[in-house]
């Protein structure tokens, strides 16, 4: 028996995830092998909807700019969206600074210790809150991310429905039942890194498993019906036409509102259809027929909704006067004038970011 397994002093599936994760597991990710709060949060909250190669370089970009979380607070939200820019999901950039200020405001600038405590923070759910504990303080608690339901339902076999709560709770008990009493980081890390090498959706490479000899669904040739969740999202289209307005090499920026699609980003102002932008740039149009470029339409994924985008350009000739373009622009949200550099510089949704560039 190993060193390993003599001290994980729990059920055969932790001690042959840990004994995985010693030799087989990830070791040398750059928030591995601290226990600084601050860093494992901000790697947690990165990969939560993230996989680890994007991650990487805006780990080390975002610690090079904001070494601490009080530089993080102290920081404006133009700042840290402008470096969360293409990682997408914007409210957690937001909750990303609004936790970082709650730790310095009500912490004294350092994150509480306890995974319940972590919990109340913006941003930080259950199983977030539970793998910080686990790595930076040694709590013994359960995780239970989309990766680590896909592992334990296959390895319980269990077949209830996770759009259903009471199923939900039932999962969170086993995987808390299933803990060591000792080797939580080890065990924490291997269930990760088994969900994200091994036990994919797709194809799980069972032959390899260190927990084949305990997978139900291994055992019964059923990985792929698992884990089960019922509701499907019905998904929503919409169609915008998107301004892309430009006046002595400026273009015309509008933030957007504080919550839903790119929550306090800039972006190009919208119009419900082309004639709705036709009727409101009438006058501009009919003074200068060849001025609106229309570019290549795209469709922009989110969670619930496609959403698609029809870029028109509209070039204002670089001798129409300040008074003219200013009542050009009072029929936009309002916004102002960057330069491409500071537009590139700026939080800009990816698409946008893609079309300027
Ligand atoms: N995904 C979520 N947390 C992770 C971690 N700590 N290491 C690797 N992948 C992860
Ligand atoms: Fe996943 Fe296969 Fe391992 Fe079961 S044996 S946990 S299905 S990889």
């Amino acid at each position: 028996m190993t060193l390993a397994r003599a001290q994980a002093g729990a059920s055969p599936f932790a001690e042959r995830l840990i004994e995985w994760q010693q030799v087989h597991g990830r070791h040398a990710l750059p928030w591995q092998n601290t226990r600084d709060a601050y860093r494992v949060w901000l790697s947690e909250i990165m990969l939560q909807q993230t996989q680890v190669a994007t991650v990487l370089g805006y780990y080390q970009r975002f610690l090079l700019r904001f070494p601490s979380v009080r530089a993080l607070a102290a920081a404006s939200l133009d700042d840290v969206f402008a470096l969360w820019s293409g990682l997408g999901y914007y409210t957690r950039a937001r909750n990303l600074h609004r936790c970082a200020q709650a730790v310095v405001q009500q912490h004294g600038g350092h994150f509480p210790g306890s995974s319940a405590e972590l919990m109340q923070l913006p941003g930080i759910g259950r199983s977030t809150a539970a793998a910080i504990a686990a790595f930076c303080f040694g709590e013994r608690v359960a995780i239970l991310d989309g990766n680590v339901k896909r592992v334990l339902t296959r390895v319980l076999g269990f077949d209830a429905d996770l759009a259903e709560a009471r199923a939900e709770r039932a999962l969170w008990a086993q995987a808390t039942a299933l803990l060591p009493e000792r080797g939580i980081e080890p065990y924490t890390q291997g269930l990760m890194d088994l969900g994200a090498t091994l036990c994919t959706a797709r194809a799980p490479q069972c032959l390899l498993c260190p927990v084949q000899v305990d997978c139900v669904a291994a055992n019964t040739q059923t990985q792929e019906r698992y884990p089960v969740k019922t509701r499907k999202l019905k998904r929503g289209t919409r169609e915008h036409v998107w301004l892309w307005l430009r006046w002595r090499a400026q273009v015309w920026l509008v933030q957007r509102p504080p919550t839903g699609v790119w929550a306090g980003l800039w972006s190009l102002p919208e119009f419900d259809s082309r004639p709705a932008f036709d009727a409101a740039f009438a006058d501009v149009i009919a003074a200068q027929l060849d001025a609106v470029e229309t570019l290549p339409s795209f469709t922009h994924t989110l969670t619930h909704l496609d959403w698609t985008l029809h870029p028109l350009r509209l070039t204002l000739p670089a001798r129409t006067g300040a008074a003219r373009v200013a009542q050009i622009v009072t029929r936009l949200p309002t916004g102002r004038w960057f330069s491409l550099a500071q537009a590139l510089a700026a939080g800009l949704p990816a698409p946008l970011r893609k079309l300027l560039a």
